[in-house]
């Protein structure tokens, strides 16, 4: 989500979406499709290959089955993934230049399955990868776990954002600003904002019912962003690493349920350091 998008959720004045029993059930389904198409493309992803094959490949597996890409056609967007290799933090559009060895990769998918959408995404490792991308792919998962062992009821999202940026620093890393996770269901971005920083209390309050992502950029060197003139890809103002990964999660009355764990236990897929 951008800073735009940011500005016109804040105008909403309106209740956060509470959801039931139906919901989480429909929830379950996108985000198991959506963890089934990332767990795919595990052995699609090696030097040679394009981000555009990946793409496809995706774009064929959710018609597969019955299910739409979300990011198709949103807000100009043309393609089923985003891919965002190296010292892209997000929104990296597919192309036909090859992965090459040592490259890590975010993808990140959107399926809409019954109109419930499943968000997700990992860092995949193109061949054997540095010691420190290893590390900040490794500080990346971490992050995200933290963000999710703060969700409960009571809780605010500024309980996630601090525990994601408290850790993150505390590992050397930074966290980038510009973009945060969202609410989400029947709507693909919808109140409230997931910020991966912030402060204990602050925020939204979390009820059970509530549906959103959190997904983290986590970057080697500064925290700062730009968008290229393409209009999507964001990277790194100094070039240096960014990593990411995301789940989809339902507020519970005692924690959460990610609706996008990968059921073959691919969520970090593995790597090999040189
Ligand atoms: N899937 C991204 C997210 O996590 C959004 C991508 S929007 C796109 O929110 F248009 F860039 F594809
Ligand atoms: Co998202
Ligand atoms: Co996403």
């Amino acid at each position: 989500m951008s800073n735009l998008d940011l500005l016109r959720a804040a105008g909403r004045d309106d209740k956060i979406k509470l959801h039931g029993p139906a919901d989480f059930a429909g929830m379950r389904k996108a985000g198991l499709l959506t963890a089934e198409a990332l767990d795919m493309l595990v052995p699609h992803v090696k030097p040679g290959v394009t981000t555009q094959t990946i793409d496809t490949l995706v774009l064929e597996f959710a018609l597969d089955h019955k299910a739409i890409p979300a990011t198709l056609n949103y807000r100009g967007y043309t393609h089923a993934t985003c891919t965002s290799i190296n010292h892209v933090v997000c929104h990296g559009i597919p192309s036909d230049k090859p992965l090459r060895e040592g490259d890590i990769v975010n993808i990140d998918v959107t399926l809409i399955v019954d109109g419930w959408h499943g968000d997700t995404s990992r860092m995949y490792a193109v061949g054997p990868i540095s010691r420190r991308a290893a590390r900040l792919i490794e500080v990346t998962y971490e992050s995200l776990a933290h963000g999710i062992a703060a969700v409960k009821p009571g809780n605010t999202t500024g309980h996630i954002g601090h525990a994601i940026q408290t850790y993150a620093e505390g590992q050397r890393c930074s966290v980038v600003r510009d973009f945060c996770g969202h609410g989400l269901g029947r709507l693909f971005h919808d109140r409230p904002n997931i910020l991966h920083y912030g402060e204990a209390g602050e925020g939204v309050t979390l009820e059970t019912g509530m549906f959103f992502t959190i997904e983290p950029m986590i970057n080697l060197g500064k925290a700062t962003v730009k968008v290229l003139s393409d209009g999507w890809t964001a990277v790194t103002r100094d070039r240096e690493l960014s990593a990411q990964c995301e789940h989809t999660i339902g507020v519970t009355r005692d924690g959460c349920e990610i609706f996008t764990l990968s059921p073959a236990g691919l969520f970090m897929p593995p790597f090999e350091t040189r």
